[in-house]
């Protein structure tokens, strides 16, 4: 027997035991610091919760439910009032709106060439006359809230923006589609002018699914 021997294995285990501790602090930190990211959370809410197991298959509805949506907001009753540029667009190409009108610094046009001069609160009769609804306008020059030539992920990133879309939450974008004036009047835009062919009741359902399923975005 020698009393050495015992020194040094009750040595390693204080050793060991400090090893352990720390490793454990670090996990810990880590943890509260957050620093294991969404990929370590993921991962524990798969294996431990199965309400989590069905998030999945939720994303997809809600991602698929948005884009059928994004038909609805390209169509050209929608993008002519929602240009990239300085003027309101019109007819099916999206042609810049004649006459020079402008989009001006409230959406409104400018002076002498308001919107209001020739767009009233209903449609006039008759081709080629000034549709109309009430506050006929083009959102504003800080917040454009451009639809024409976005994509589906695109036009998705910016309805859950509220620097973007009017400080709205998701849910409120919904309310604005199902509500609005101006929106509804796509699905009755006066003489010569095609409606937007998806119904609108098909097409709030689509954004409601995409709202409940989480307002997830397409990659
Ligand atoms: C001088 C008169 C006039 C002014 C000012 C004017 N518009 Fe128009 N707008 C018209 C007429 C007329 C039409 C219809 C053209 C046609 O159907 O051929 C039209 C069509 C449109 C359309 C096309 C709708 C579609 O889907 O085809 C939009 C959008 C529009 N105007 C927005 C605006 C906005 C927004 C403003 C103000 C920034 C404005 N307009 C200012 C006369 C005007
Ligand atoms: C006459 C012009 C006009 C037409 C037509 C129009 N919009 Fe808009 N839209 C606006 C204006 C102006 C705003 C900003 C108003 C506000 O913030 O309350 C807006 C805001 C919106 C918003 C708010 C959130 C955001 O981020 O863009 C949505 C969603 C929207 N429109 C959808 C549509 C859809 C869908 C259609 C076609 C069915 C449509 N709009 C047709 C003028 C128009």
């Amino acid at each position: 027997m020698k009393p050495e021997g015992k020194e040094p294995s009750h040595f390693q285990g204080v050793i060991l035991g400090l090893f352990i501790s720390a490793l454990l602090l670090t996990i810990i930190q880590g943890r509260l610091r957050n620093e294991w990211g969404p990929g370590f959370l993921t991962l524990r809410v798969t294996v431990n919760s199965p309400a989590e197991a069905q998030a999945a298959p939720e994303a997809a509805a809600s991602i698929q439910a948005f884009l059928e949506a994004s038909k609805v907001f390209l169509n050209p009753r929608c993008v002519n009032c929602h240009p990239k540029g300085d003027a309101p667009l019109q007819g099916d190409q999206s042609r810049t709106h004649a006459m020079r009108v402008r989009r001006g610094p409230e959406g409104l046009g400018v002076s002498g060439l308001w919107c209001s001069t020739c767009h009233q609160a209903a449609n006039l009769p008759g081709e080629h006359l000034p549709p109309g609804a009430p506050g006929w306008q083009l959102p504003t020059q800080d917040m454009p809230m451009v639809f024409e030539n976005r994509t589906p992920r695109e036009l998705c990133l910016q309805f859950k923006d509220p620097a973007q879309n009017g400080g709205r939450t998701p849910e409120e974008v919904l309310d604005h589609v199902q509500t609005a004036p101006l929106v509804l009047w796509g699905w009755d835009p006066g003489e010569g002018r095609a409606p937007v062919p998806v119904p609108h009741p098909v097409f709030v359902k689509h954004m409601t699914d995409w709202v409940k399923k989480g307002a997830v975005c397409p990659q």
